[in-house]
């Protein structure tokens, strides 16, 4: 089984539903508690052993690139003030050199030509593909799960988990072929935002992906899709006709912090399980509810 060493990130969104808190700040820089989306990204493909982090970005987001950067004037500053305990923090989310990629997606074409965008940079060997929006909080990371069970079957793989029926519309929805086996979903078809009425299930699809490199040539053609997009889905679909596809129930709490609610919901979850500060902000919740 070849190791999955690259992960895929799309960030050229313009973020339109949290707006106007995106007009000049990528979506992706927005904090849970006090860390932008894309560190969470990056620790949780870092744990899981990736090596390469491609970020595919579009106009506006060159703060992403900085984020990532070292920061000399900083990091110096902390240095002559012994601000020790940050500095270390900061050098600790610092990339190695050159372990980080950058190209831009030159038109919103959709999530598939995201990825496709990145198809030079990874080459032929499998990917993983992490969505920002979606934040999994769990003690051992959602790709560090997948890898896992990746190494167990092989193949593709999607995290998926149960929503409402009436939200299918919102997610990729995959039809399981049999009964679970643990957390692993064995999958036949899968479909881009079907309606309700419609659904194969109410399994959807979340924003972690484990993908071959035959899902490149079939990007490169494929056609739009839901909502005028080149839908990644849609290329999966065609793939699972030659390869195997798993679902993967995950272990955690996922929180959509592309949508303002979302955000709200995992700044509260996600500092309540801060040691520093979760008793103080739990009483304040207390007192807040009445
Ligand atoms: C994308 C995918 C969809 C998936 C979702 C997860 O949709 O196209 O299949 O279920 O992410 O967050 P988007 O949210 O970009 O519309």
């Amino acid at each position: 089984m070849r190791p999955v060493r690259s992960v895929v990130v799309p960030v050229a969104g313009l973020g339109t539903r949290v707006l106007p808190a995106t007009k000049t700040i990528p979506k992706e820089l927005l904090t849970v508690v006090d860390r932008p989306l894309i560190d969470y990204v990056y620790e949780e493909a870092r744990e899981a052993g990736c090596e390469h982090f491609i970020f595919v970005t579009g106009r506006g987001k060159s703060a992403i690139e900085d984020y990532f950067d070292h920061a000399f004037e900083l990091e110096a500053t902390l240095e002559a003030k012994n601000k020790t305990a940050v500095l270390d923090d900061l050098v600790y989310r610092k990339p190695p050199a050159g372990a980080v990629s950058y190209t831009r997606q030159q038109a919103p074409l959709g999530l598939g030509h995201a990825v496709l965008c990145a198809r030079r940079l990874v080459g032929d060997e499998p990917f993983a593909v992490i969505l920002p929006d979606d934040v999994v909080q769990n003690e051992r990371g959602c790709l560090a799960q997948m890898i896992d069970a990746y190494n167990e079957v092989g193949g593709n793989l999607v995290a998926i988990e149960e929503v409402p029926q009436d939200r299918t519309n919102k997610y990729g929805v995959v039809a399981p072929e049999g009964p679970a086996d643990g957390r692993l979903v064995k999958m036949s078809g899968m479909v881009e935002k079907p309606d309700p009425a419609d659904a194969p299930s109410n399994l959807a699809i979340i924003g972690r992906y484990i993908l071959q490199s035959e899902i490149f040539p079939l990007l490169a053609d494929q056609g739009a899709g839901a909502g005028g997009e080149i839908q990644l889905t849609d290329s999966m679909a065609t793939l699972m006709k030659a390869q195997t596809f798993h679902g993967f129930r995950f272990e955690g709490a996922r929180h959509d912090c592309g949508d303002k609610l979302g955000w709200l919901k995992a700044n509260v979850a996600m500092g309540l399980a801060r040691e520093e500060f979760a008793a103080d902000f739990r009483a304040y919740l207390k007192d807040a509810i009445g």
